[in-house]
């Protein structure tokens, strides 16, 4: 499947994690609490991202990218948001 993190199409399989696909494709997202040996439970919110449509902003490594997934790593609303 196809998505694009920061206007780069990036391509993953199913099931892959947003943070994984940037990781993949050398776009990086700050993560802290992220372990691949261990359940992704979003303690740290370091990897929060911005989703077209969402209104929201989504833990990286808890959410799995999508077809036509839109996703932005840094944004103005993200640099803004209180820690
Ligand atoms: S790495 Fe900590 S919430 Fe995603």
């Amino acid at each position: 499947m196809k998505l694009t993190i920061d206007n780069q199409v990036v391509e993953v399989l199913p099931g892959t994690t947003v943070l994984a696909a940037a990781k993949a494709h050398n776009i990086y997202i700050p993560a802290i609490c992220y372990h691949p040996e261990i359940t992704p439970y979003g303690g740290c919110r370091l990897c929060m991202v911005e989703i077209e449509g969402q209104k929201s902003y989504p833990t990286a490594c808890t959410t799995k990218a999508e077809e036509g997934m839109v996703v932005r790593t840094q944004s103005k609303r993200l640099q803004e948001m209180p820690p």
